[in-house]
C-alpha cells in the first residue's frame, strides 16, 4: 500500500461518514435549520397577564413598581420584564428550562426612526431592547420580541410590510434578540403567504439564532388546505394555530377541544424544532382552580406544546408554582422525540385519556374528567389503553406516588371534575422493583388519598 493510500483511506472514510452523517440528518431534519428549539421553548410571555397595559398611573397594582409611584408611569413595562427575569433566575424557574423572557405588543414607538428601524417606546424602554437582551443574557436567561405581518401590530403599533422584513430581522439580530413572535393583524393571506417564508429566509440571513414563532396558521383558520403544516415545519419553530388563550376554563377547554379534534392533521406536524402552540400558561392567574391547572399543565405537557407562563410571578401562589415547576410534567413536556400526545379515548361519561410516547419506551397517559358533577371512579386496563402485555412502573405526576401494574390489571383512577391524573408509565427496572417492595410488602399506591374517594387497591 502506498503512502498516498495510507493516508487517503482513513481520510476517504472520514469524508464518506461526513457524507452519511449530513445525508442522515437530511433525511431527518425537516424543522426550520436553525438549530433551535430542539424541545418545546419554555418561559414567560406578557401578553395573557399584562396586556397593553401601559398606564401604570392609573393601575398601579397591574404594573410594575420598582422606583416611587410617581415616576411609574415612565418605568413601569421595563422594570415588569426586569422583574420577571428577576424571579425566573431566583425562584428555580430557569433550572427547570423556564429561560424565555418574551415581551409582546405594545412595546414600540408608534414611529419608525429616521432609518426606518423599529425603536422601543423610549419613556417606558428608556434602555432600549438591547439592554434589556443583556440583562436576560447575563442571567443565563433570553429575550423575545413581538412583531406582526401587516400594517399594524394587533395593539395598532407599527407593523412589518413586505418591504421592511430584511431590516426588521437584522434589527433583532443587533439588539441580539433570541426569539421573535410574528403576528398577522392587518394583512392579508396573499401578504402572509409571501411574508412568513421571507421572515425565515431574513432571520437565518442574519446569522444569529433567532427562534421563530409564526402566528400565521391562526389566522387561516389552523387547518389544510389553507394551511400547509410541512412547509410551517420548514420555516417556523413554533406556530399558534387557533385564537388567543383568556383567562377562564371555558377559553382552556375550548383550546383543549379543538387541538383534539384535530390531531390527526396537528400532531403529524409537530417534532424537533418544530411545533404547534396551543398558546400560553395561565396558571397562576385568575380564572383556573388548581385542578383546571393541572389539567392544563398535564395537556400542555402531552400535546408537545411550548410553555410559555403568561402571570405575575412576583406574587404566584405555592399552589400554582408547584403545578408549573413540577419536574416530571417538564420532563414529559421536554423529550427529546418530540411526539405530540393525542387523546386515545373519548369516553360518554365525559372521561377522555391522552397519551404521549416517550424516550426509552416509556409514555404518558393523562386521565382528563370534563364532568362537574363529582369525582370520578374510572375503570380501565392498560391493555385496554392499547399497552402490549407485560408489567409496568407507573409514576403519578401528581402524587408523585409509584406502583407497577401489568397490562391486564383492572384499576381505578379517581379522577376530580375537571381535573387528570396524570401517569408516567414505564417497564419497570429491577433495582426499582426491590426498592418498591421494601420488606416485602408493597410500598405506596399510585391511588386514594381521599378517603371516600379512594379507589381499592390493586392486585397485582
Ligand atoms: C394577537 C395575538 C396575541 C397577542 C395580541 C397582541 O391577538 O394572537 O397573542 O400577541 O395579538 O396585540
Amino acid at each position: 500500500m502506498s503512502t498516498f493510500e495510507v493516508e487517503t483511506l482513513p481520510k476517504l472514510l472520514m469524508h464518506l461518514a461526513v457524507l452519511l452523517v449530513s445525508a442522515l440528518s437530511a433525511a431527518v431534519t425537516f424543522a426550520l435549520d436553525n438549530g433551535e428549539m430542539r424541545v418545546p421553548p419554555m418561559g414567560w410571555l406578557a401578553w395573557e397577564r399584562f396586556r397593553c397595559d401601559i398606564d401604570c398611573a392609573h393601575d398601579p397594582k397591574n404594573c410594575i413598581r420598582r422606583v416611587h409611584p410617581t415616576f411609574l408611569s415612565k418605568q413601569a413595562y421595563e422594570n415588569l420584564f426586569i422583574d420577571m427575569a428577576d424571579r425566573l433566575s431566583e425562584d428555580g424557574w430557569r433550572e427547570l428550562g423556564y429561560v424565555y423572557v418574551n415581551i409582546d405588543d405594545c412595546w414600540s414607538s408608534m414611529k419608525r426612526d429616521e432609518q426606518g428601524r423599529l425603536q422601543a417606546d423610549p419613556k417606558r424602554f428608556p434602555g432600549g431592547i438591547q439592554k434589556l437582551a443583556r440583562y436576560m443574557h447575563d442571567r443565563g436567561l433570553k429575550l423575545g420580541l413581538y412583531g406582526d405581518m401587516g400594517t399594524h401590530t394587533c395593539g395598532g403599533y407599527p407593523g412589518t410590510t413586505l418591504d421592511k422584513i430584511d431590516l426588521d430581522a437584522q434589527t433583532l439580530a443587533d439588539w441580539e434578540v433570541d426569539m421573535f413572535k410574528f403576528d398577522g393583524c392587518y394583512s392579508n393571506a396573499t401578504e402572509q403567504a409571501k411574508g412568513y417564508p421571507l421572515m425565515s429566509k431574513a432571520l437565518n440571513a442574519t446569522g444569529r439564532p433567532i427562534g421563530y414563532s409564526c402566528s400565521w396558521p391562526a389566522y387561516q383558520g389552523g387547518l389544510p388546505p389553507k394551511v400547509n403544516y410541512t412547509q410551517l415545519g420548514e420555516i417556523c419553530n413554533l406556530w399558534r394555530n387557533y385564537g388567543d388563550i383568556q383567562d377562564s376554563w371555558d377559553s382552556v377547554l375550548n383550546i383543549i377541544d379543538w387541538f383534539s379534534e384535530n390531531q390527526a392533521v396537528l400532531a403529524p406536524a409537530a417534532g424537533p424544532g418544530k411545533w404547534n402552540d396551543p398558546d400560553m400558561l395561565i396558571a397562576g392567574d385568575f380564572g383556573l382552580s388548581m385542578e383546571q391547572s393541572r389539567s392544563q399543565m398535564a395537556l400542555w405537557a402531552i400535546m408537545a406544546a411550548p410553555l410559555f407562563m403568561s402571570n405575575d410571578l412576583r406574587t404566584i401562589s405555592s399552589g400554582a408554582r408547584s403545578i408549573l415547576q413540577n419536574k416530571m410534567v417538564i420532563t414529559i413536556n421536554q423529550d427529546a422525540m418530540g411526539i405530540q400526545g393525542r387523546r386515545i379515548v373519548k369516553e360518554k361519561n365525559d372521561i377522555n385519556v391522552f397519551w404521549r410516547p416517550l424516550s426509552n419506551n416509556a409514555s404518558a397517559l393523562v386521565f382528563f374528567s370534563r364532568r362537574t358533577d363529582m369525582p370520578y371512579r374510572y375503570q380501565t386496563t392498560l391493555g385496554k389503553l392499547n399497552y402490549t402485555a407485560g408489567s409496568y412502573m407507573i409514576y403519578d405526576v401528581f402524587t408523585e406516588k409509584t406502583m407497577t401494574l401489568k397490562d391486564s390489571t383492572s384499576f381505578v383512577v379517581s379522577v376530580n371534575p375537571t381535573g387528570v391524573v396524570m401517569w408516567h408509565v414505564s417497564a419497570p427496572a429491577k433495582w426499582n422493583f426491590r426498592q418498591f417492595y421494601k420488606g416485602g410488602r408493597r410500598q405506596g399506591s399510585a391511588f386514594g388519598n381521599d378517603g371516600q374517594n379512594a379507589v381499592p387497591p390493586v392486585f397485582l
